[in-house]
């Protein structure tokens, strides 16, 4: 086994204290380029996510050709536009300085993609619930993130995308889908504050108003 698939030399952190650091980063991207076995021991770590029927549903596409972060920062520039022209003029005076990716700067993307095919037809757990293949992949995802907060990492998940643009950018075969591209790299800091709260575009709600006892 490589030592990403042992653990040997993974840096140690509470995840704790990786679930309270992590956050979705937009601008603080040094602008170098995360090294080669940080980034194998972050996607060991995605990999290494629970799936059902052991599907392992995911794969990683590593994109780090400066003309394919630049088209997709273009295309995300677009998506980003049009979101901003629906709004209203108030929403959209809070939206208009907050930044919602950090494409070029990160100087890396994570494509990570679903693949409902694999496992065949006989999915143990998801003969019931569809849902859990994708699920599965957003395990990985969070893996990846907090992975990355204790190698001192920042993630920023984009989701301002057309899926069939970003399908044709990295090559995606039928039915595999990508379901989301990760900005990741070397942070200045990890805000303490979630950006969406710190612009006033929302605030979260706390624990009591999310946990109910019996019924819903
Ligand atoms: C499925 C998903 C899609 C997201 N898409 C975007 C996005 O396109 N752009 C962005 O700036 N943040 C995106 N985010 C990040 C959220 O805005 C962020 O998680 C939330 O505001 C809480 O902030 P925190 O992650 O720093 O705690 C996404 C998060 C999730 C889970």
């Amino acid at each position: 086994m490589s030592p990403a698939e042992t653990g040997a030399a993974v840096p140690a952190m509470s995840v704790y204290d990786a679930i309270r650091m992590r956050r979705d980063v937009r601008a603080e991207f040094t602008g170098e380029r995360i090294g080669e076995e940080q980034l194998t021991r972050i996607l060991q770590a995605g990999h290494n996510a629970p799936s059902v029927g052991n599907t392992q549903p995911w794969d990683f596409v590593v994109v780090q050709d400066p003309g394919t972060l630049d088209t997709f920062a273009d295309h995300v520039a677009g998506c980003r536009r049009r979101f901003a022209d629906s709004l209203p003029p108030e929403r959209r005076a809070t939206f208009d300085p907050i930044k919602i990716e950090g494409v070029r700067e990160s100087g890396t993307g994570i494509v990570v993609t679903y693949d409902a095919s694999r496992g065949g037809t006989h999915i143990l757990g998801r003969h019931t619930v569809e849902d859990t293949g994708v699920f599965s992949a957003v395990l990985a995802i969070q893996n990846i993130w907090l992975a990355a907060v204790a190698e001192g990492v920042g993630v920023g998940w984009v989701s301002f995308y057309d899926e069939a643009f970003l399908t044709e950018l990295v090559g995606v075969p039928a039915p595999i889908r990508p379901i989301a591209w990760l900005c990741v790299g070397p942070v200045s800091q990890f805000q303490q504050t979630p950006d969406l709260v710190r612009f006033g575009w929302r605030e979260g709600r706390p624990l009591s108003e999310a946990v109910h006892r019996e019924t819903f």
